[in-house]
C-alpha cells in the first residue's frame, strides 16, 4: 500500500480537509473519476439526478466494460425517477417510522440476549459480539432469512469490501444469487409473513417481479441493512473513546442519546461516498464536468465542512438542526434511517444500563476497515 493510500484509508478526515482547501472539485486521473468534497456541492450531486444520475448507462460502453459487475447494479439504488419511485414504493411500508417503532421490543430482546451471552466473560469485542449481530438479526428477521445464516451474510460483505479482483467478486455474487434464489423458490411455495414473501406477491403493472429484481432487493437490503448499522453502533463506541468527556453527560441525561447518535452519524458516516454519473455536461463548484463521467460525492467530507458546521470535528450535543448528509438526500434518501437510529439507541442504552463499570481495554488499537466506502473499525475491546 502506498503511503498516500494509507493516509486516505486510516486518516480520511485529514485527507478530506486538504481536498476541501485545495481542490474541492477534483479530477482523479488514476481512477478516471471526479471527486466532490464540499457540503453544498455534495448535496447537489446526490440530489440533482437530472445532471448526476444513479444509472451507469450514461458511461461510455468502454467505461461500463471496466466496471466490476455488482449484484446491486439492477437495484433501486441505481435507478432515477420515475422508475425509482415505482420500485421504492414496494419496500417503503415496513421501514416507515410507525412500522419501525413496533420492532422496539424485539430489538431490545436481541440486545439483551447478546449482552447476556458475554456477561460472565468480563470482556467483549463491541464489534463482533454486539454491533455486528444485532442489526443482522433484525434485518434477516424482517426479510425472512434465517438469522443463523448471519456468518454467511458477513462473509459476503467482508469479501466484497474494496474488491478489485473481478474473479473473486463474481464468485461472491454467484454465492449470493444461489442463496437468494433457493430462498425465493422456497417462499414461492410457502409464503410467510415477511418482506420477501410480500415482494414475491407484489406486482408492477400487473406483472410479478422478475427473479433478477427480487434478487436485487435481497442483496441491497441485507447488505445496506446490516453493515451500515453495525458501523453506527461501532462508531458510537469509537467516538466515546475519542471524546471521553461525552460518556458522563450521556449517563447523567439519557435524553441526549439521540443527539449523540446523530453527531456520530455526522462525524463518522457509515457510507463515506456515493457514486453518480453525469447525464449531461454539468457545472459545479466553478468546474465543468463533461457528460458520461463517474462522480464520487464524499459525504464524509461534506459533514465536516467548516463552512456548514461550526466546530465540525467536534461532537456538539446541542447541534440543531443537524443537517448532515449521512443518509443521503432527495429521492434516494436512506430507506433504513429510522430503523438504524432506533437500533443504535437501543444498543447503547441497554449496554449502559446493563454493563456496569465498563472501560476500553488498552491492549489493541482498532483499525479502520480497508474500504473507501464503508467506515467502521475491525474491533473494539472493552472490559466490565
Ligand atoms: C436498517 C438499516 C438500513 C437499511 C435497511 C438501509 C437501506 C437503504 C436502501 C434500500 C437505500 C436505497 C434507497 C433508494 O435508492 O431509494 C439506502 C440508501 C442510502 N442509505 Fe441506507 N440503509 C440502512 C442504514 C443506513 C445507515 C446507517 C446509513 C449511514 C449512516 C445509510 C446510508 C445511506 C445512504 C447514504 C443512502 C443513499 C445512497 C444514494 O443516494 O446513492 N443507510 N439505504
Amino acid at each position: 500500500m502506498t503511503s498516500l493510500t494509507k493516509i486516505r484509508q486510516q486518516q480520511p478526515y485529514k485527507w478530506y480537509q486538504t481536498m476541501r482547501e485545495t481542490s474541492p472539485v477534483h479530477y482523479n486521473e488514476k481512477e478516471d473519476c471526479w471527486e466532490i468534497f464540499t457540503y453544498d456541492e455534495v448535496k447537489r450531486v446526490i440530489s440533482d439526478y437530472s445532471h448526476f444520475s444513479s444509472d451507469h448507462k450514461y458511461l461510455s460502453a468502454d467505461k461500463q466494460e471496466k466496471m466490476i459487475r455488482h449484484i446491486n447494479k439492477d437495484s433501486l439504488l441505481k435507478m432515477d425517477p420515475p422508475e425509482h419511485t415505482v420500485f421504492r414504493k414496494l419496500v417503503n411500508q415496513p421501514f416507515m417510522p410507525k412500522s419501525v417503532e413496533s420492532l422496539e421490543p424485539r430489538i431490545a430482546a436481541i440486545a439483551d440476549d447478546l449482552l447476556q451471552a458475554v456477561r460472565s466473560k468480563g470482556r467483549m469485542d463491541i464489534i463482533e459480539d454486539y454491533a455486528f449481530p444485532l442489526p443482522i438479526i433484525v434485518i434477516a428477521e424482517l426479510l425472512g432469512f434465517p438469522p443463523k445464516d448471519r456468518d454467511i451474510f458477513k462473509s459476503w460483505v467482508d469479501q466484497s469490501q474494496n474488491v478489485k479482483d473481478e474473479k473473486k467478486m463474481n464468485e461472491v455474487q454467484k454465492q449470493m444469487i444461489g442463496y437468494f434464489m433457493q430462498f425465493i423458490l422456497q417462499r414461492r411455495k410457502q409464503p410467510q409473513n415477511d418482506l420477501i414473501s410480500h415482494l414475491i406477491s407484489a406486482d408492477l403493472d400487473g406483472e410479478p417481479l422478475s427473479d433478477k429484481q427480487l434478487i436485487g432487493f435481497c442483496g441491497l437490503l441485507i447488505v445496506a441493512g446490516h453493515v451500515t448499522t453495525e458501523n453506527v453502533i461501532g462508531n458510537s463506541f469509537l467516538s466515546l473513546k475519542e471524546f471521553p468527556h461525552i460518556l458522563p453527560r450521556l449517563l447523567e441525561n439519557k435524553a441526549l442519546l439521540p443527539d449523540f447518535i446523530e453527531e456520530v452519524i455526522r462525524l463518522r458516516p457509515s457510507i463515506q461516498r456515493v457514486t453518480r454519473y453525469t447525464a449531461v455536461e454539468s457545472e459545479i463548484g466553478g468546474k465543468t464536468i463533461p457528460a458520461g463521467e463517474k462522480v464520487y460525492a464524499w459525504i464524509g467530507s461534506a459533514n465536516r465542512d467548516e463552512k456548514k458546521f461550526e466546530n465540525a470535528d467536534q461532537i456538539d450535543l446541542g447541534r440543531k438542526p443537524n443537517q448532515h448528509l449521512s443518509f443521503g438526500q432527495g429521492s434516494h434518501y436512506c430507506l433504513g434511517a429510522p430503523l438504524a437510529r432506533l437500533e443504535a439507541k437501543i444498543a447503547l442504552s441497554h449496554f449502559f444500563e446493563q454493563m456496569s463499570a465498563w472501560r476500553f481495554t488498552e491492549d489493541q488499537e482498532p483499525n479502520l476497515v480497508p474500504s473507501p466506502v464503508f467506515h467502521g473499525v475491525d474491533r473494539l475491546l472493552v472490559e466490565f
